[in-house]
């Protein structure tokens, strides 16, 4: 992509109105742009690292077992009436009417909804296990819609929901889950700590919430030392295994949400805990037969008896995890991605736009890497290095290919490493080879 053909509103002034360094960022690196309170609109640079978080998430459900499904946005009340929730959930509800006075809802999560999909087409046990999931956006009337996307009143969530015959099977399921939430934000580069949670409005008993450390987050937490250094994608271990081995190994590592920790009873000696700021990006519940037994989905055993299904209920908060990424990954110039989710590799500088030498070994370089697949946002503008540079360090993309008349005469070109700041002079194949390897 040409940068003087991209739309890439950035802004060099800190908007006054974003309180945390994710939300400044995103409104400055031109990634999204607020349409009304806690609603925002994914502008292209934005759009293209949800579209890789998203991805990431939707390979590893699939590796699960999960399968993809897409429901609607906009529900009917009463199958809110029938679980009983449609009361319950009080004013972050966003109640609609259609022309025909109908009672409707826009979804702030679809447990109702999936069940009653599954209870009309599956009638025996044979039918299961069942994980169905979809990205979808959501929306909660927050009290306090803030920080931009991290805390929206739409946003985009990928819940998956699991059905089982027993609960035995079911924990399985949510082990699954388990495994499939480590290793999704291990891949996007980020240290996401499951902890034991409370669960809430959705019930049941079994919950652990996946939480980013980071100064602006906004619960308390609390872990064992240890987990800091765990690395979770080493584990050897497949999501057909027995996972209880696994599962219980992760567990006993102590992590609790403030709601759970109780300094009376926790197991760790205070100079092994961690306790922090974080943010949750995802969260997983056990909840049984919460949804199945008042919406009445069951299955024929295997002895012709009518069992009630299991169920739970896994989501991924996926427009949060940029502004989450962001918070865990910057520095004082801007955004530094983890190269997973970065909205492009690499950005190429042009550093004397309009000079012939430049020109063509930038046009050059910029064929060569599109025609190895890399993506490339090619910094052609007519303007001063330094504002090249700092637009460069400000959206975050990992490399930095930088072309001047100088490093030309020698043959040579310049690339820089975001995150480290590390520079090296190359030729310009080799900087081709580097970026494509
Ligand atoms: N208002 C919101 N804005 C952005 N993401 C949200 C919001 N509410 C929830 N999420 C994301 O969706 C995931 C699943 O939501 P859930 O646990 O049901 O919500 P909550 O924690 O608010 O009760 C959360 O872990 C979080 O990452
Ligand atoms: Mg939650």
């Amino acid at each position: 992509m040409r940068l003087t053909k991209y739309f890439l509103p950035t802004l060099k002034e800190n908007p006054a109105e974003a309180q945390i360094v994710s939300h400044r960022f995103m409104l400055r690196a031109g990634m999204i742009r607020q349409q009304a309170a806690g609603i925002y609109a994914w502008l292209p640079l934005g759009h293209r690292v949800l579209r890789k978080i998203e991805q990431i998430v939707r390979e590893e459900q699939d590796a699960a077992g999960a399968q993809e499904l897409l429901m609607p946005t906009i529900q009917p009340a009463e199958i809110w009436r029938e679980s009983g929730r449609y009361d319950d959930y009080g004013k972050e509800m966003l109640r609609i009417r259609d022309r025909h006075e109908r009672e409707m809802l826009y979804g702030p999560t679809n447990e109702e909804m999936i069940t009653l999909i599954l209870r009309n087409e599956i009638k025996s046990y044979r039918d299961l296990p069942k994980q169905l999931y979809h990205i979808q956006w959501k929306f909660r009337d927050e009290v306090r819609p803030r920080f931009g996307v991290m805390r929206g009143r739409e946003f985009l969530m990928k819940d998956n929901y699991s059905f089982d015959l027993t609960p035995e099977a079911a924990r399985h399921s949510y082990r699954q889950m388990f495994l499939a939430y480590l290793r999704t934000f291990a891949r996007m580069g980020m240290k996401a700590i499951p902890m034991r949670a409370d669960t809430g409005p959705i019930g049941g008993d079994l919950s652990h919430e996946f939480i980013i450390l980071a100064d602006t987050g906004e619960s308390q937490v609390f872990c064992h030392k240890d987990w800091l250094e765990t690395d979770v994608l080493s584990q050897e271990v497949g999501y057909d295994d027995d996972l209880a081995p696994f599962f219980d190994k992760y567990t006993s590592l102590y992590a609790a949400t403030e709601e759970m920790h109780d300094p009376a009873t926790c197991p760790v000696p205070a100079t092994d805990l961690v306790t922090r700021r974080g943010i949750e990006i995802g969260h997983i519940f056990y909840f049984g037969t919460k949804y199945s037994k008042p919406l009445n989905a069951t299955v024929t055993g295997p002895d012709g008896e009518t069992v009630t299904l299991e169920m739970g209920s896994y989501g991924i908060g996926v427009s949060r995890l940029p502004a989450a990424i962001i918070e865990a990954s910057h520095d004082e110039n801007g955004i530094v991605w983890p190269d997973p989710v970065a909205p492009f590799k690499v950005g190429l500088i042009n550093l004397k736009a309009g000079d012939g030498d430049c020109d063509r070994a930038c046009e050059t370089l910029y064929a060569r890497l599109r025609a190895k697949g890399v993506d490339v946002l090619y910094d052609d503008r007519d303007q001063r290095p330094g504002v090249k540079f700092a637009d460069m360090d400000l959206i975050g993309l990992p490399w930095q290919l930088m072309v001047g008349p100088r490093g030309l005469k020698a043959g040579m070109v310049e690339l820089k490493r975001r995150a480290t700041g590390e520079r090296v002079e190359l030729l310009p194949e080799d900087a081709v080879a580097r970026l494509s390897a």
